[in-house]
């Protein structure tokens, strides 16, 4: 048997394989950042006997969303369409962690409540696109947080994780990667801060500590995961020491005994592949050396290769996330070593039921 296929511990829980749906912004919430039955369907498709689900990002704070059609839990009236999402998931046998992110300088006015300018640690123009009423426009350029607006962020972090209890979620992440507001805090070409958020690496990882362990006050440590992209880049990001910041970063969280350290290779660029970087998974292997808890490798990976990691003890589990769009039964042919469906990129952000929960199972696909 499969190292992949082989049980692990994660906090309180014992799973049964160690495929892990990544998670995933599909953009298919109702109105009012609610998650609909198609969303549970969704996931409970992807929800395989003792396997281990991470929900999409999801908004926390009122103005901390940078796409139509994401789902939040910033409001009580959220919590329920997440609960018919999590009852799927339960039934199924499967457990589902809700991930929770701050989109920051990455979003539109038109996203925004009441039309306000979109906020990060400094007000730094950058290039990237959010998803409007208009379709993908380019991102309003932010004003820098004060103080007190930070402090009031990591307590609507706090309640949104209290909501995530209400909604039957098993544990919770923090979304610290991909240039959202977390990792806009870590990453220096991000952060100009001159207070004690910016500034020296300590300064800079303040504000992901301080989340964390709100969210730990809420969950224990052993239902919190934390996920960071190492030498990420995406949305802009970069960072003159990224060796020395994640190693702090690692070496900062490897104490608090949380559930797992959730990394994103630097080889994938938010959601496509960079030509140009180092195309073997080196994230994990540095993290490695500070941090000898659980850790979620992602970025990537197909069936050998997260063989392959587990194998070199540089991660405990593997969480994919495109091969898991296309196959809902992911894990299953996994074992089976079945040929996957291909994804179709244009579905993935937005719209309906196709390219969301119509991707065939293999059973289905081999009498089609
Ligand atoms: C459609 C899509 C949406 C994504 N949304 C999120 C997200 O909400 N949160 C997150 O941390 N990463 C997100 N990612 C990144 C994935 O979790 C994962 O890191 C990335 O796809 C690389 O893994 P893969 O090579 O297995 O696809 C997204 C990726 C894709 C393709």
């Amino acid at each position: 048997m499969s190292t992949l296929h082989s049980s692990v511990k994660v906090g309180p829980y014992t799973f049964a394989h160690r495929v892990v749906l990544a998670p995933l912004t599909r953009m298919r919430a109702e109105p009012g950042a609610k998650p609909g039955p198609l969303m549970a369907e969704y996931y409970a498709q992807r929800a395989s006997e003792g396997g281990l689900l991470i929900g999409e990002a999801t908004i926390a704070a009122a103005n901390g969303n940078g796409y139509l059609g994401a789902p939040g839990l910033f409001e009580d009236s959220q919590i329920a369409g997440w609960k018919r999402v999590t009852d799927a998931v339960h039934a199924k046998g499967a457990k589902i962690f809700l991930q929770l992110y701050h989109a920051g300088r990455q979003s539109n006015i038109d996203v925004q409540p009441a039309g306000s300018i979109p906020v990060g640690p400094s007000e730094i123009l950058h290039g990237g696109v959010a998803y409007t009423t208009e379709g993908w426009v380019p991102n309003t350029p932010n004003r820098a947080l004060q103080i007190d607006e930070i402090k009031a962020l990591v307590e609507s972090f706090r309640t949104a994780a209290e909501r995530g209890i209400k909604a039957g979620f098993d544990g919770v992440e923090l979304h610290g990667a991909n240039g959202y507001l977390v990792d806009q805090f870590l990453q220096d070409n991000s952060n100009k801060r001159t207070d004690s958020y910016g500034g020296s690496i300590e300064n800079r990882t303040r504000f992901l500590l301080e989340v964390t362990q709100a969210l730990i006050s809420v969950w224990g440590s052993d239902r919190v995961g934390v996920r960071v992209g190492p030498s990420g880049t995406w949305g802009d990001m970069g960072d003159s020491n990224p060796e020395v910041l994640f190693s702090y970063v690692a070496q900062q969280l490897a104490p608090l005994n949380l559930a797992y350290l959730h990394l994103i290779e630097p080889r994938i660029l938010g959601n496509i592949e960079d030509e140009n970087a180092n195309p073997a998974p080196i994230a994990a292997q540095l993290m490695r050396k500070h941090y000898k808890g659980t850790i979620i490798a992602a970025g990537g990976f197909n069936g050998e290769s997260a063989e392959a990691i587990l194998q070199a003890g540089d991660a405990d589990l593997v969480a994919f996330g495109r091969h898991f769009i296309a196959n809902p039964d992911l894990p299953e042919r996994l074992r089976q070593n079945l040929p996957l469906n291909a994804y179709d990129r244009p579905t993935f952000f937005g719209g309906t039921e196709v390219g969301y929960t119509d991707y065939a199972f293999h059973a289905v696909a081999a009498t089609a």
